[in-house]
């Protein structure tokens, strides 16, 4: 199939926002499905997610088949109007499997299995695992692939293993001779040289096991590689599968896990129909709001679209040192904030409670409170408010002024346990730079350094410490086509093989920023600050030289670095050698942002209040606990509410409007 004929959300929405949850009836008496379809169409679920779980109930012993239980639930969906998300159950082998065939178990760096009694101890590299993954996935496309609840398919769910065993050595062998060729590009690429690890046989490679110090980073960074392809394979070959027995448009996901370390995303995104997430931000944490849009930012890039919640939490998760509900409202605000992000599909894990098993305290939308229970409750409000929105919203899609690049590649290589200061985590600094656009009210998609960027005002890099000679000339091309880019410190200092480029950060990004010389890097532990002529740095400050043409925006003050650049810009190029504290780092880009002509989405927004454009459409949520104002110029509809908005908006604690002009 071709990529512009491949179904998308939209075949699965039919111009409704998605709205329910994994639904585990395996769990429950058959009488308890009845129920919960009464709930379920009371609280305006269109949408269940079957069999994510269920492979030691569809296949109770090796080869045998029991689909009698999924053709009843399909039907029951099916006379309710509820579509179905149909999952194969590969993440989560039956016991007989891994006692059958033990080398289906992943072993970790030190050799030790995980056993079955928990959940995704299957091995990405194993045939044996992936053989009857096959035939399982075979037969469930076969029976259902042309049932008229089928919406979707879902494979697999959280792609999230490692695999340091002898199958996964004898994979990663072969993924490396097919990318290398020959052990002499291996040991180049590897810098074998140091440590007396040059190999001289094919036999000898392995992944990155138990080693007495530190290991080989070039090693270790394509091994994360080959983890993300391997399950990359897994995903394609069940989605083949499903694709080869599904005749009408059906689209295929897999659900990822938020800004996960393990997977190139932005890989596995070309390879879905559909691109979803799980979303879990703590209720509790001040910035939970921050995470859940950076998060939503980063799946909509990935999509390109509109993109799909396969799970959030209606109340506490279990998975936290200390699990805290959603006060009264939250649920509704968070959900709303996907959808003003581009979610066309809103759902949980998971629909019914457990009562027994790991997660019996996690939440579900019904809770063991039951349909009295405020969960529920405010579930259905929930579903009876998308169901009004959804004709406003499904399909539309917006793609903002600012870009931050991210990159799983990058963030591996840069990871290594060699590095300068481990005070320094990718995932911190990226989320800081994004935390202070979104405190400006400043919308951002993401993109890949080697994405097309010259359609954005301003492309901001917190961090990317490898970038390959493609990236490096796409931000140099960016930058010459009158786009303004402003890059963090540790960025292009190693190639792709992890190699620390020429001068200890790539010459052509030197000259693009207007440094001479980087002298050397001076980490800051973690209390310490940076003192500049304008704010306090953290965590890093750099001894650099400045070339004749750049100014020196912001300089440090006092100790070592006295007067040596802390902010450097060579014309439309802007370089910080140092995090910025957050209030400082908002002024600074915001203060780019407006000389590049990226505007708020709304001026004069107070903090905790959030503005989205979404289509034609405008979101304002509360997410404070105190009552606001706002001015909103024009005039405007509520969708939520049918109020018509006259130049100024009240919203209460929690409180959302979606504004129609
Ligand atoms: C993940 C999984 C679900 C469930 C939730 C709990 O998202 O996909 O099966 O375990 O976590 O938060």
């Amino acid at each position: 199939m071709s990529a512009d004929k491949r179904p998308g959300l939209a075949d699965a929405t039919r111009g409704r926002i998605l709205f329910g949850g994994d639904y585990n009836p395996e769990q429950w008496p058959e009488e308890t499905w009845h129920e919960d379809v009464r709930l379920m169409r009371d609280a305006g679920v269109n949408s269940v997610t079957l069999g994510v779980f269920s492979w030691a109930k569809l296949e109770p012993r090796p080869g045998e088949r029991e689909f009698g239980w999924l053709d009843r639930l399909m039907d029951l969906m099916y006379e309710n109007s509820i579509g179905v998300v149909l999952a194969t159950p590969t993440s989560s082998p039956p016991p007989w499997l891994g006692r059958l065939h033990p080398e289906t178990l992943p072993r970790d760096e030190d050799g030790r299995s995980e056993w079955w009694g928990g959940r995704q101890h299957f091995s990405h590299s194993s045939a044996a695992y992936r053989r009857y993954a096959a035939a399982i996935t075979e037969d469930l496309a076969a029976r259902y692939g042309g049932h008229p609840a089928l919406t979707m398919w879902h494979i697999n769910n959280e792609y999230c293993t490692y695999d340091w065993g002898d199958e996964a050595a004898a994979r990663f062998r072969r993924w490396l001779q097919t990318k290398y060729g020959t052990l002499d590009a291996l040991n180049s690429a590897w810098g074998t040289a140091f440590w007396s690890q040059g190999y001289g046989d094919w036999e000898e490679v392995l992944p990155p096991r138990h080693a007495h110090y530190l290991k080989n980073p070039a090693q270790v960074l394509d091994f994360k590689r080959f983890t993300s392809d391997m399950l990359l394979e897994c995903y394609v070959a069940e989605r083949d599968i499903v694709r080869r027995h599904t005749p009408s448009p059906i689209p295929v996901t897999t659900n990822f896990m938020p800004l996960w370390v393990g997977q190139d995303a932005w890989r596995w995104a070309e390879e879905e129909d559909v691109v979803s997430v799980d979303l879990y931000p703590d209720p509790r944490d001040p910035l939970g709001a921050q995470h859940g849009a950076l998060v939503q930012d980063m799946t909509r890039s990935q999509a390109r679209g509109p993109w799909m919640l396969m799970e959030q939490a209606a109340g506490p998760v279990n998975w936290r040192g200390v699990n805290h509900p959603k006060p009264r409202g939250l649920n509704r605000l968070w959900s709303l904030q996907a959808v003003a992000r581009g979610a066309d599909a809103v759902c949980y894990f998971q629909w019914r409670q457990s009562r027994q098993g790991a997660e019996k305290f996690h939440s579900g939308m019904v809770s063991h409170a039951g349909e009295e229970g405020r969960t529920y409750q405010e579930v259905k409000q929930l579903g009876a408010e998308l169901a009004g929105i959804s004709g406003e919203v499904t399909g539309s899609h917006t793609s903002n002024d600012i870009a931050i690049l991210h990159d799983w590649h990058s963030w591996w290589a840069g990871s290594h346990e060699g590095r300068l200061s481990t005070q320094v985590d990718y995932a911190e600094v990226l989320t800081t730079w994004h935390r202070a656009l979104w405190q400006a009210h400043l919308a951002t998609d993401f993109a890949h350094p080697e994405h097309d960027l010259t359609a954005y005002k301003l492309v901001v890099v917190p961090q990317l410490y490898a970038l390959t000679d493609a990236a490096i000339d796409n931000l140099l091309v960016y930058v010459r086509s009158g786009g303004t880019l402003v890059c963090g410190f540790l960025t292009g200092i190693a190639d792709e093989d992890d190699r620390v480029r020429p001068g200890g950060m790539d010459p052509r990004l030197r000259e693009l920023f207007g440094i001479r010389t980087l002298h050397e890097w001076w980490p800051l532990d973690a209390e310490e600050t940076a003192e500049t002529d304008g704010f306090c740095g953290t965590l890093w400050s750099e001894e650099i030289e400045a070339a004749g043409d750049a100014s020196v925006e912001v300089a440090y003050k006092g100790g070592e670095l006295d007067g040596l650049p802390a902010v450097l810009r060579n014309g439309r190029a802007w370089y910080v050698s140092t995090l910025p504290e957050p209030h400082a780092l908002r002024v600074l880009l915001a203060g780019i942002a407006a000389d590049a002509g990226a505007r708020p989405v709304l001026d004069g927004l107070p903090d905790r209040l959030e503005a989205v454009r979404r289509g034609d459409l405008l979101f304002v949520l509360n997410h404070g606990r105190e009552s606001v104002t706002v001015q909103v110029p024009g005039t405007h509809r509520d969708l939520l509410t049918g109020a018509t908005v006259r130049a100024e908006v009240t919203l209460g604690r929690y409180g959302v409007v979606v504004l129609r002009p």
